[in-house]
């Protein structure tokens, strides 16, 4: 029976009806556990590139669509994929939620005209109207970095470095990094003309999807992973075999200094991306743990028109993004990066009605302390077991007799020391000192 006299009622038994509604198709509510250890991985990116010398950028959520038009007229993100729409304005203006934030970091760099090379990291949901699975959502967290200003092959090397080495530090093992060179606006043209040309001449042989995909946009036939297009891409010409004295001499130095790093990689001399912004470096990380179609857990490279192509000065830029969903879901797999422990330390077990377990909690937050509390008067045992799921290590119960002596019976909840009789000023010390002793 609970304090008020009514029946303790077990939340199994409630019927509960279909809800009216759902999270929109592709998205999802994070809820705690799950959620504490997203924002971990989170701060776990945001302090390492801190120490990189980057300095966070929080940029919109929607931009002017134009923004977004850069990233390739001929993408599957721009053309199908984008969440575009019309605000109020007189006359309307034309916004889209953003699908990546490279472009927009670009734009940002235009707007303020910061002073090179300019190093920015960022975090936050993106949105892509995409067929949703397991690791493809439409609404996303990414996070990222970006360099702009310099075209010092040493940029490529320590933006890659950060990524893998961030990757590293979650845990994750199984992980490939690939890399490649999509050269420059010298070298492409000479490419593009060769490969279109060997595509036509097989075009009989493509898919019909790469037939139309040859139309638009032929690098991107590369990208194909359907199996009647493997022979066709498997003998089509490569853009390594093209590049300019520049951008081969670019690409040596970024290999090489990525084996001085001791950096794994492997070339993949047919990853194009799905952004057509790419010039030169071009790299992702690939995790084995996730099936073949979504591994992808991030990706980047050199964009070295984008700043001018959104009307600002000759500015190089290089970064990447990775997608935050993907990384938990290869963790998950791989066993790695579990959720943080609980930040409570302590649960308040209050069996005179709840107003002493007000001030107990309030003693303990305000000591620095994480501390909760039952409502509604619940039983003992109702509280009790509140008080093993809450995860806090230590349970602190206050009955009439403690009421009346000025104590309190400090429980272990995890360990076996058992309970015992504290003053009840000594409580936040006493806690502290055991938090710092059993090291919980
Ligand atoms: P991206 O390859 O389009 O690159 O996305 C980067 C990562 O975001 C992907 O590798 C993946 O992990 C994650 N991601 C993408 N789409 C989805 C989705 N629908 N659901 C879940 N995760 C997804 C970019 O966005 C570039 N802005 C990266 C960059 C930065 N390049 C230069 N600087």
């Amino acid at each position: 029976m609970s304090r008020n006299g009514g029946a303790e009622r077990p939340l199994a038994s409630v019927v509960v009806a279909e809800p009216k509604f759902r999270a929109p198709k592709g998205t999802r509510d994070i809820l705690a556990p799950e959620s504490a250890r997203r924002r971990a991985l989170v701060d776990v990116f945001a302090d390492a590139a801190s120490r990189a010398g980057f300095g966070e950028v929080v940029s919109p959520m929607f931009e002017d669509m134009g923004v977004f038009r850069r990233i390739g007229e001929s993408t599957d993100l721009v053309t199908k994929e984008m969440f575009d729409f019309y605000d109020k304005g007189q006359p309307a203006r034309h916004l889209a939620l953003r699908p990546e934030l490279t472009a927009g970091i670009c734009r940002a760099f235009v707007e303020h005209r910061p002073v090179p090379p300019w190093k920015v990291w960022y975090e936050g949901p993106q949105f892509r109207y995409e067929q949703p699975q397991a690791g493809r959502y439409r609404q996303f967290v990414q996070v990222g970095v970006e360099v702009l200003g310099t075209d010092d092959p040493q940029a490529d090397i320590d933006v890659i470095a950060l990524g893998a080495g961030f990757l590293a530090s979650v845990g994750l093992s199984r992980v490939r990094l690939l890399v490649n060179s999509l050269g420059d606006p010298m070298c492409r043209p000479v490419y593009m003309e060769a490969l279109t040309s060997y595509l036509q001449s097989r075009r009989d042989d493509l898919s019909a999807q790469s037939r139309v995909t040859l139309e638009r946009n032929p690098l991107r036939v590369l990208d194909s992973k359907r199996r009647d297009d493997r022979s066709v891409i498997d003998s089509a010409p490569l853009m390594v075999d093209y590049l300019s004295d520049e951008s081969a001499e670019h690409f040596d130095a970024v290999r090489s200094g990525l084996e001085s790093l001791g950096i794994a990689f492997e070339i993949s001399p047919r990853l194009v991306r799905g952004l057509d912004y790419y010039t030169r470096t071009t790299f992702e990380f690939a995790a084995e743990a996730l099936d073949a179609s979504q591994n992808a857990v991030g990706g980047g490279g050199r964009y070295d028109g984008l700043v001018e192509d959104l009307g600002g000065p000759v500015t190089p830029g290089i970064g990447f993004a990775l997608g935050i969903d993907r990384i938990l879901l290869a963790c998950d797999v791989e066993g790695a990066f579990p959720p943080p422990r609980s930040a409570l330390d302590v649960f308040v077990v209050d069996v005179t009605g709840g107003s002493q377990a007000l001030a107990l909690c309030d003693v303990l937050r305000g000591a620095g302390l994480g501390a909760d509390r039952a409502y509604g008067g619940r039983s003992m045992k109702a509280q009790m077991k509140l008080a093993d799921r809450s995860g806090a290590p230590f349970a602190v119960i206050i009955g009439e007799e403690e009421v009346a002596s000025g104590e309190l019976t400090l429980r272990d909840l995890r360990g076996d020391s058992g309970q015992r009789r504290i003053p009840r000023r000594a409580l936040a010390g006493e806690v502290r000192h055991l938090l710092e002793t059993h090291g919980v």
